[in-house]
């Protein structure tokens, strides 16, 4: 898989992101509508922009500026702004920019690294975007977030996303984690939420 998700040549599986990106080329393509709840370096949104092409839809959020525009640079260098609102907000305010049926929506939680550390994802904004990006997911949608517990906080929110997510009702939604086993027991992992169909 290339970085802007167009290559059939296969991505080792070494970590949650390559899975989650995995399972995004299975589930979205050309023309689908998704959003980037934390844009950061814009590696998800670049990957995702490639996927749905110019008749899809990108909404990236993120409350870093400087990692904003470093995206919107690196997506005019791969011609691919086109697809992609950026958005400078919290996810937390996804419903407000969005009101249009989605088919993904994808999280990277934790903190930019080399950026500010204080612009780390909290349990309370991560569940109130969960709850909206539920909201607008079309059936046999997906939420996928990967999930980091080595830093200050990021075990509450794991546990926070992991409770919210066990309590989701079935049938209604297939609620995944994914977690290496022979990697040390802080290592990030994958949780992936169906929408039922
Ligand atoms: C692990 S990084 C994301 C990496 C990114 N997906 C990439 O491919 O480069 C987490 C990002 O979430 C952002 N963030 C923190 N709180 C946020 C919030 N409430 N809403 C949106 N973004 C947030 C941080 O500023 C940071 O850029």
């Amino acid at each position: 898989v290339n970085e802007t998700g167009n290559s059939r040549n296969p991505e080792p599986l070494r970590g949650p992101v390559a899975l989650c990106r995995l399972i995004l080329q299975q589930r979205v393509g050309t023309g689908c509508k998704v959003a980037d709840a934390t844009c950061g370096n814009g590696k998800d949104t670049i990957f995702l922009a490639g996927i749905v092409g110019e008749r899809g839809r990108v909404w990236s959020f993120d409350i870093d500026k400087n990692a904003l525009e470093a995206t919107g640079e690196k997506l005019r260098q791969h011609s691919l702004s086109s697809a992609v609102e950026l958005v400078h907000a919290g996810h937390e305010r996804l419903g407000e920019f969005i009101s249009e049926p989605l088919d993904a929506v994808v999280f990277n939680l934790g903190y930019l690294p080399g950026g500010v550390k204080s612009t780390v994802t909290r349990p309370e904004t991560t569940l109130s975007a969960l709850e909206q990006s539920l909201g607008l997911l079309v059936p046999g949608g997906i939420v996928l977030l990967t999930v980091y517990t080595g830093h200050p906080g990021g075990d509450e929110e794991g546990r926070a996303v992991d409770e919210w997510a066990a309590r989701l009702p079935s049938p209604g939604y297939n609620v995944w984690r994914s977690s290496l086993l022979n990697r040390r027991a802080d290592a990030p992992y994958l949780v992936m939420i169906e929408k039922a169909v």
